[in-house]
């Protein structure tokens, strides 16, 4: 099935200059970039975009760290996009990722994870929507 997803560039991995190597694990994968901007969110936009960990023992680091340097939203077409790029990132957390994700090679910890992508079809549409309007979004380049 042919899908859509957000993944975002998160402060970690752009502060240690790896967009570049990101975006090119993602493209090698066959994803196709559909929409792409670099923008620095509020705490309080931090705090609605992950609203569904709000309570939760990290949220307060989780916000304060996606609100602190600018990042990188980019919304990814292929087949099963969203599954296919939650295993290129690998686990959340890089000590239980695997060898070879962006998560195991690249990322820090279990906040500074170097890389977020949506986990379902309704959390797709909603964080598209989120950082893109539909002109911002170019669906010839979709496959
Ligand atoms: P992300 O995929 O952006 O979605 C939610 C984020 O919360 C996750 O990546 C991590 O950055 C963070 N997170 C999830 N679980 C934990 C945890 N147990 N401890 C710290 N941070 C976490």
């Amino acid at each position: 099935m042919l899908e859509r997803t957000l993944i975002i560039i998160k402060p970690d991995a752009i502060k240690r200059e790896l967009i570049g190597e990101i975006l090119l694990r993602f493209e090698n994968a066959g994803l196709h970039v559909l929409a792409m901007k670099m923008v620095q969110v509020s705490k309080r936009d931090a705090e609605k975009f992950y609203a569904e960990h709000a309570g939760k023992s990290f949220f307060e680091k989780l916000t304060t760290l996606l609100s602190s340097t600018p990042i990188i939203p980019v919304v990814l077409s292929g087949e099963n996009a969203i599954a296919h790029v939650r295993k290129i990132m690998g686990a959340t957390n890089p000590v239980d990722a695997e060898e070879g994700t962006i998560r195991h090679d690249l990322a820090l910890d279990g906040t500074q994870n170097s890389v977020h992508g949506s986990d379902s079809p309704d959390s797709a549409a909603r964080e598209i929507a989120f950082f893109f309007n539909t002109l911002e979004i170019f669906e010839n380049r979709e496959g």
